[in-house]
């Protein structure tokens, strides 16, 4: 398979993934959480998809450096700057809630550094989560108490992953 096919089946399954999520949160309450602003793609679709609620979109970018799309960019109150594992532990006092949904789409060149460093935050990020919350991920999130769910017809599995907060449900 070329580099641009996978790319276009990994953005197919990311959408999918997003889409099914949006529906799947609808009764539970809370914010949404955005890890990786990079272009601000999927910001702006999960803002689209869910125009009700606050988004906090987390990015280790510096303000001026962020390369998000000018009309990409959530207001300076929903964007946390800094280090992923950092930034989980900070925002906690300041969210409104627990979170009803979370898109994970960090990432590196480097995948085995990346799985290392998502066994360190997906502990932070269910912390973060009300129960039965969403977490949409594109790296396989290890942690007690998330559960693995099937994803969307179309998307291979292992292409993306979605869990289930059963933490204290
Ligand atoms: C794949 S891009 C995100 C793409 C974005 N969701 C979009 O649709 O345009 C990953 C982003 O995660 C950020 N990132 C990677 N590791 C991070 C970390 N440890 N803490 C905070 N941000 C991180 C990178 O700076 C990058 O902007």
């Amino acid at each position: 398979m070329s580099r641009l096919d996978s790319f276009i089946r990994r953005m197919l399954a990311q959408r999918a993934c997003l889409n099914w999520a949006a529906e799947a949160v609808a009764d539970i309450a809370g914010p949404v959480l955005e890890l990786g602003l990079g272009n601000g793609r999927t910001y702006d679709h999960l803002r689209e998809l869910l125009p009700e609620r606050e988004i906090y979109v987390f990015e280790r970018a510096a303000r001026s450096s962020v390369r998000a799309h000018a009309m990409s960019l959530p207001p300076e109150k929903f964007l946390i700057l800094g280090d992923i594992e950092d930034t989980l532990i900070s925002v906690a006092t300041r969210l409104p809630a627990k979170a009803a949904l979370a898109h994970n789409d960090l990432g590196t060149s480097d995948a085995r550094a990346y799985e290392t460093l998502a066994l360190r935050f997906g502990e932070l990020l269910i912390q973060l989560m009300a129960p039965g919350g969403i977490i949409v991920s594109n790296v396989m999130l290890l942690v007690s108490g998330l559960i693995s769910l099937d994803t969307p017809p179309g998307v291979k599995p292992g292409r993306y992953f979605i869990y289930r907060n059963l933490r204290n449900v």
